[in-house]
């Protein structure tokens, strides 16, 4: 677990994993002899949100939900979005790079090829469409409720869409997108004929573990923090409105 007054430097020579976080909070290395607190306030990044984030991403056993829920949704879209970013900028042409690499010199027959590689291409469009749909719909749709939510008169027209719209529309047809990733892995580890070479292989297998548990991570941050608040802060400007 990670605190506030830890080094930064000593808390990620510890807890490596943190690194994929770093981008998301635009949070570069170079840490001297700051503190975690102190990183965070030079790149204007709120201590408390960031250690929240840190130790759930640090702990499996964690669960979001309660410790999460006094920053503003602002914040939390904000993670969100940009851990989006690191998914589609980084992690996942890493991971396609690997796998290309991987089927390139392993002697696969062109059948086995192209299952990996047609599994790994459908994957990425059913992310890209997820990813999509909550960066043009959803979050958007999340920001104007707070700010909705904040101002003394609601705007009716609001109102009304909302009596017609509930997040919990988007909950039951959230997609846990991370299973299906796991199963390239079963493919690799299971079905595929031997590969020869072992590092490259370790490589791919590690780098999707990672990635499925980034990815828990983040549905868990939408499912179990995000949902909840936005249908507690939903009901709570309806009856506001209805009392006016
Ligand atoms: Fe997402
Ligand atoms: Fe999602």
């Amino acid at each position: 677990m990670i605190t506030r007054d830890m080094s930064m430097c000593q808390a990620v020579l510890e807890n490596h994993q943190l690194l994929p976080l770093f981008p998301r909070f635009n949070i570069k290395t170079g840490f001297g002899e700051m503190s975690v607190e102190q990183v965070c306030k030079t790149h204007r990044v709120n201590t408390d949100f960031f250690l929240e984030i840190a130790n759930a991403y640090l702990d499996d056993e964690y669960v979001p939900g309660k410790d999460l829920s006094h920053f503003s949704l602002g914040s939390v879209v904000q993670y969100l979005t940009s851990t989006h970013t690191y998914y589609v900028q980084i992690a996942l042409p890493r991971m396609e790079e690997k796998i290309h690499r991987l089927l390139e010199y392993s002697g696969l027959s062109a059948k086995e090829v192209n299952l990996v590689s047609g599994f790994f291409n459908d994957y990425k469009k059913d992310f890209m469409v997820h990813i999509s749909e909550e960066e043009q719909e959803v979050l958007p749709y999340i920001l104007e409720l707070e700010k909705q939510s904040i101002k003394e008169d609601s705007d009716p027209d609001f109102i009304d869409r909302l009596r017609n719209y509930s997040i919990r529309e988007f909950a039951l047809k959230h997609d846990r997108l991370e299973y299906s990733l796991e199963n390239l892995s079963r493919l690799i580890i299971k079905y595929l004929p031997p590969f020869e070479d072992f590092d490259l292989c370790n490589q791919v297998l590690s780098g999707l573990a990672n990635l499925v548990k980034d990815l828990v991570d983040h549905a868990n941050m939408e499912d179990k923090v995000l949902i909840p608040r936005v249908t507690e802060l939903e009901q709570q400007l309806i009856r506001k409105h209805d009392t006016q």
